[in-house]
């Protein structure tokens, strides 16, 4: 099967999440990704409503596109992800009968792993299955699919995957995993959880990834981490991280000081990831602060620009890169 991590020079592999449309508009895309990423995330090319946007029209080429630079290049690819609930299109979500949704779902996830097989080292098959706040409406998150199918619609995806492409290592991803307070130790608690449900359903399940998408002004439970990290190990789990970037809404709009906050909250969140041993790889929500999904959901009072990758807007290197 696909190997997990690929080392640079002992480094952990370090992923970029890309997205076909800038190759054409911007010539220093995708020399930037090759000079620094060692794994092509396709950021929403492999997603449901992009892939499969109407019953019977398939959207294949955006992804094949990512999927053929990689292998062109030597480098490696990751999927990302069957079920979401932020990637369903209309068409799916106007069916009522329960039968035709599994059909649907199972159908979809063989003809998209199917494409690819044995081309991604792995999948995230289900991404931000938890509750926000498990404690209140959880565990899980209330979806499309949890409402017509429950939560077996989990280990039929993970299944339909295994049977599909065995050689693809199977990831379950979520967010908020990495902060302090009861909240989080909680989520962390739930995942570990899905897991445990997943494997004693007899799934092969090889990695969690923590996206981490980090806001300045909270803080990283370092301990946490660690302690979740090695309950992983114990269970025979990787840990990935999928989707770092730096979300600062606070700390001031001189660009000096926001990297200095970047710096300090990756570092803090990196220092509990490796704490207990390196995690499988890490991959950053983007590649440069040129292309980011932050200003569109989370902007700046001021609509000062994000800073929240480790190359600026002009790809030049910034200080935290080093830690990656
Ligand atoms: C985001 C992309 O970055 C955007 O371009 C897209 O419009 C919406 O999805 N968690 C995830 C990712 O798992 O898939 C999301 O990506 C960001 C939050």
């Amino acid at each position: 099967g696909a190997t997990g991590a690929v080392a640079r020079d002992g480094r952990v592999a370090l992923g970029g999440a890309i997205q076909s449309d800038y190759f054409d508009s911007d010539p220093r895309y995708g020399k930037a990704f090759l000079d620094h990423y060692d794994l092509v995330m396709p950021m929403n090319e492999l997603k449901f409503s992009m892939i499969h946007p109407e019953r019977d029209r398939w959207n294949f080429e955006p992804a094949d596109r990512l999927v053929d630079f990689a292998t062109t290049n030597g480098k490696l690819t990751r999927g990302h992800t069957h079920v979401w609930w932020g990637a369903m299109p209309d068409w799916v979500e106007e069916i009522s009968s329960r039968r035709e949704a599994e059909s649907v779902l199972i159908e979809h996830i063989e003809r998209v792993t199917d494409r690819y097989r044995g081309r991604l080292t792995g999948w995230d098959v289900v991404n931000e299955v938890i509750a926000y706040d498990p404690r209140e409406d959880g565990p899980l998150r209330d979806t499309y699919w949890l409402r017509m199918l429950g939560p077996l619609h989990i280990p039929l995806a993970y299944q339909t995957v295994a049977r599909t492409d065995p050689s693809a290592r199977l990831v379950i991803n979520d967010f908020d995993l990495e902060w302090k307070g009861e909240l989080y130790t909680e989520r962390r608690k739930v995942m570990l959880q899905l897991v445990r449900q997943l494997q004693d359903g007899g799934i092969d399940i090889r990695g969690v990834g923590i996206q981490g998408h980090l806001y300045v002004g909270r803080e990283i439970d370092k301990e946490g981490l660690e302690a979740f990290h090695r309950e992983l190990d114990r269970l025979g789990v990787a840990l990935l991280v999928t989707e770092l970037d730096v979300i600062d809404l606070e700390s001031s709009t001189d660009p000096a000081i926001m990297d200095e906050a970047a710096y300090s909250i990756v570092k803090d969140f990196l220092d509990g990831i490796f704490a207990w041993k390196r995690p499988e790889m890490v991959v950053v929500w983007g590649i440069t602060d040129r292309y980011t999904w932050i200003p569109d959901v989370m902007p700046r009072d001021d609509g000062s620009p994000h800073r929240p990758l480790p190359l600026t807007r002009d790809y030049a290197e910034k200080d935290w890169m080093v830690m990656l």
